[in-house]
């Protein structure tokens, strides 16, 4: 075996998508609220409001976490829940409920990972132009200072910031996601501020909390052409730029690289791109979120990149249209390790989603999601076997969930969650990672 025997072990979770309660004890409203509760946003108009009702089941929950095994728990903080305006007066009702799940999972034996932002921004910081007014540094700065004062004696691991690439490009140039907007420039300045505002976030968090380990979390993907001709591996380098580059160069460079600057060009008039080097402070581990690896093809009238992406065929696909392509994960974990140097570098999401059947005495059957895990944690392994200094993975995720724009109708979880009557019910592939992180942590 591979991994090293501090390697943890755990399942990951964003509080939008399971809490619920968005309405009680005080919680601000969302971006993801106003979002899901306008019409056509979401599929069949799902919204987070009820979720997986973690928010009173925390206790039932952190016990099924316990049954798995889990030796580590990533789990996000509402902002809106803590401080309900996004600045100023703070929430007690919210801030108790993080200290309640936090003890938790201690008394569980369950290390806390907690990420600062995971997509629920504050409905009243959105009124104030949200991730696109330059303010939000400082106003991110404070919420994570308030949250570390709070959680630091017992959080000792922090993520600053979930996909900046989804919550920026998602939600500010293609509309999928919250708040909404197709505008290029301001997906831009959104991704601008979000970097920035990870700077900061990690100076305070290593001014409050005391033996922090902290980084940010990137969703990552490896990137082929589609073709072997120069024009598809050109493109294919442009696509890496605007997912990957485009992030992981200001977190371990100080900079944007040169060749998207260039294709962005006046795109960027409205930022001080030299700014960017206050990304680069250093962090313990880089948290990656694998699902798929991208195959691009050169299009002259494909969208600002001029690229579109291809479905190979044969390929196995899950219920997201995402192709199954567990040796990339194990090329891409080789290359940021070469490329970048990352002290170490967490899988801080990797999952699948399928139609599962419903229940059946007690137990689903998910035999595609348990061949995800295997075959994903197996190129894990070969990664480390070539030095990638992986020290732990997190399965997306726990439980079924709000899965973002497509609501209710794509499950994740490693436990199912009947959304009318809230009851969990364990999956095989979850008594299979049980089995699995028993197996590999003995002796
Ligand atoms: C990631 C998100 C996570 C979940 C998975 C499927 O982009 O971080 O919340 O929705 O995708």
């Amino acid at each position: 075996m591979a991994f090293p025997k501090n390697f943890l072990w755990g399942a990951a979770t964003a509080s939008y998508q399971i809490e619920g309660a968005s309405r009680q004890d005080g919680r601000g409203e969302c971006i993801w609220t106003r979002f899901s509760h306008t019409p056509g946003k979401v599929m069949n108009g799902d919204t987070g409001d009820v979720a997986t009702d973690h928010y009173h089941r925390y206790v039932e929950d952190v016990a099924l976490m316990k049954e798995l095994g889990l030796q580590a728990y990533r789990f996000s903080v509402s902002w809106p829940r803590v401080i309900p305006n996004g600045t100023g007066t703070t929430n007690p009702a919210g801030l108790d409920f993080y200290d309640r799940l936090v003890d938790e999972l201690l008394s569980a034996g369950i290390i806390p990972a907690a990420t600062l932002y995971h997509w629920d921004l504050p409905q009243a910081l959105q009124n104030r132009g949200g991730w696109l007014n330059r303010e939000i540094v400082g106003w991110f700065s404070d919420y994570t200072d308030q949250m570390t004062r709070r959680l630091g004696d017992r959080v000792k691991n922090w993520i600053t910031i979930n996909e900046p690439f989804v919550a920026a490009f998602v939600g500010y140039t293609f509309a999928a996601h919250a708040p909404g907007y197709s505008d290029p420039r301001a997906g831009l300045l959104a991704a601008h501020h979000m970097l920035l505002a990870h700077g900061a976030a990690m100076q305070v968090i290593r001014q409050n909390v005391a033996n922090s380990v902290a980084g940010i979390t990137l969703n990552v993907s490896w990137v082929d052409p589609a073709t072997s001709s120069e024009a598809d591996v050109q493109a294919a380098r442009r696509h890496d730029g605007f997912v990957n580059r485009w992030f992981i160069d200001p977190v371990f460079k100080g900079e944007y690289p040169a060749d998207m600057l260039q294709l962005y060009g006046s795109a960027l008039d409205d930022i001080d791109v030299t700014e960017i080097k206050q990304a680069a402070v250093p962090q313990d581990f880089l948290g990656i979120n694998y699902y798929t690896r991208n195959v691009i093809k050169d299009d002259p009238n494909g969208h600002y990149l001029k690229t579109h992406e291809i479905k190979p065929e044969g390929a196995g696909y899950t219920q997201m249209g995402w192709e199954l392509a567990p040796g990339s994960l194990t090329q891409l974990l080789v290359r940021l390790h070469q490329e970048y140097a990352p002290k170490a570098l967490w899988i801080t999401e990797n999952g699948a989603a399928y139609p599962d059947p419903d229940p059946v005495n007690g137990m689903v059957a998910d035999p595609e999601r348990t061949d995800y895990f295997k075959t994903h944690i197996a190129a894990v392994e070969v990664a480390i076997q070539q030095g990638s200094p992986v020290t732990a993975y997190f399965v997306w995720s726990l439980l079924d969930n709000f899965e973002w724009a497509y609501g209710y109708d794509r499950r994740f979880g490693i436990i199912h969650v009947d959304f009318k009557t809230l009851k969990r019910t364990m999956k095989r592939s979850g008594l299979w990672y049980r089995d699995y992180i028993a197996k590999v942590t003995a002796g």
